[in-house]
């Protein structure tokens, strides 16, 4: 069984003091990879020196809908130099905040990022791990209007199971984590069953979202099995045949061999 996190944060402050455990951990756990997603230019800068040190861990750089404060969007053209890393197989995360930011004011600002970063992967060939919360209508018309030509990943899918259908037929890719171990994820219980089996991805978006029996404590990437088999579980597979469809989808989108 091969175990890979398409999402996750090891360049967060959390893990930085016992990173060298952490991936031990994460290796006994059967990972053979981990993308580690920056956030900002700092956090994407990390996430490369981890993906330096550590053969199992890619990186995905780029910045965050919440986090462009001090920045402006010239300020991309760090993340197109980084991006020429080998390590580097993505550009994420990206995308839009709806959920914290509710003023138009605040919502607007964040459509020019997400849309020249859409271009920056394009340009550059690469992937992107979109975050779109509470936003799935503006990011389904930004997508129609600027496709990606590497393929995308909604990370976190939390929107409908009727949105999911609408992107899935635009070609994206759906991360799911945690949150479809808890008893009242009703919708994303529903979504990861109706997944198409060649778009769905496995991630943590660690150190966040821990799943059921670490739910409320700092979630890790060695915690993917739990994902896994809950999700073997509510699409009626066995967890081999789970492992092999997310293994497959993985490397397709990501063009890494695992
Ligand atoms: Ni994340």
């Amino acid at each position: 069984m091969v175990y890979f996190d398409s999402h996750c944060h090891l360049n967060d402050e959390a893990f930085l003091p016992n990173l060298e455990e952490e991936i031990s951990r994460c290796k006994e756990a059967g990972l053979k990879a981990m993308v580690c997603i920056g956030y900002d230019i700092e956090s994407s800068k990390r996430a490369i020196e981890i993906a330096e040190k550590y053969p199992e861990v890619y990186a995905a750089i780029g910045v965050h809908p919440e986090n462009r404060d001090g920045l402006e969007l010239k300020d991309l053209d760090k993340i197109r130099e980084m991006a020429a890393h080998p390590k580097v197989i993505a550009i994420g995360e990206i995308g839009l905040d709806y959920h914290w930011y509710k003023k138009p004011e605040e919502r607007e600002p964040q459509k020019p990022w997400f849309i020249a970063q859409i271009a920056l992967a394009n340009e550059l060939n690469l992937p992107v791990s979109i975050h779109a919360r509470e936003a799935t209508q503006d990011t389904m018309e930004i997508l129609k209007a600027h496709p990606v030509k590497a393929g995308a990943v909604l990370h976190c899918y939390s929107g409908s199971p009727e949105s999911l259908k609408e992107f899935a037929a635009m070609g994206l890719y759906f991360g799911f984590d945690g949150p479809i171990t808890y008893k009242n994820a009703i919708a994303p219980k529903e979504c990861v069953r109706i997944c198409p089996e060649d778009r769905i991805l496995v991630e943590t978006d660690s150190p966040y979202l821990s799943p059921v029996p670490f739910r409320g404590k700092q979630n890790s990437p060695a915690h993917i099995p739990f994902i896994v088999s809950a999700m073997a579980e509510l699409r009626g597979v066995s967890l081999e045949m789970m492992g092999r469809i997310l293994q497959s989808n993985f490397e397709r989108l990501f063009r890494v061999k695992l």
